[in-house]
């Protein structure tokens, strides 16, 4: 059975965005498809027609859509047409897993508190690009991932979970990044989890 054919369609929605490899996605696909996130995966959109990730997902047989970004004159109408096939998902979560592009403010704003990114690094230690390169470069003993709420800024929404590895005196980027996405995939799942409890189950007598 394909993980999308479960009797899951009142289940709260996903859009996952990425732009590469996707093994994040195919993480957060296995633990909807084994109950353990109460959630379903209601599109999976890439910006990159060739994104491995998209061939990943449609042979789970998960709903895809490309929007290529090359196909716009502007950010700003590339997020139009973005927000546009989200708006008919109307997904509960925006999960940015390796999506490769800054949105706007207009979009984030316009989908205020529902979108999630991983980042590969501590942060607020090293937003942007070549996080673990320039760890190694900073001397860190430490790296790791993070998962935060998006908000215009970039990299600097409120973290909702942490992983941390050592950084070893041998490492290249090539290793430590390796090291730090092993850990990525359950740190996205226990993210998603929190995010997606309801606002007071902590406080249930
Ligand atoms: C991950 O390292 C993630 O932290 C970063 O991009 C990479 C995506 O990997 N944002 P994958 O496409 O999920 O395999």
């Amino acid at each position: 059975m394909a993980l999308t054919e479960t009797d899951s369609s009142t289940l709260p929605s996903l859009a996952i965005l990425i732009s590469g490899r996707g093994s994040n996605m195919m993480a957060i696909a296995k633990a909807c498809a084994d109950q353990q996130l109460g959630a379903r995966i209601g599109i999976v959109i890439s910006n990159r027609p060739n994104a491995k990730g998209l061939e990943h997902a449609r042979a789970l047989g998960l709903n895809t859509a490309v929007i290529d970004h090359t196909a716009f004159a502007s950010r700003e109408l590339f997020d139009q047409a973005l927000h546009e096939r989200l708006a008919t998902e109307r997904p509960q979560w925006i999960v940015l897993a390796g999506f490769m592009r800054i949105l706007t403010a207009g979009l984030v704003n316009r989908w205020d508190g529902q979108i999630l990114n991983i980042h590969p690094s501590l942060l607020p230690l090293h937003p942007g690009l070549d996080t673990h390169k320039r760890a190694i470069e900073a001397g860190d003993k430490f790296a790791g991932a993070s998962v935060h709420i998006v908000t215009p800024e970039l990299d600097a929404g409120p973290v909702v979970a942490q992983v941390k590895v050592p950084v070893l005196t041998d490492d290249t980027p090539e290793t430590l990044s390796q090291r730090v996405l092993d850990k990525e995939h359950q740190l996205f799942i226990d993210a998603l989890k929190i995010c997606l409890s309801p606002p007071n189950s902590n406080n249930e007598t």
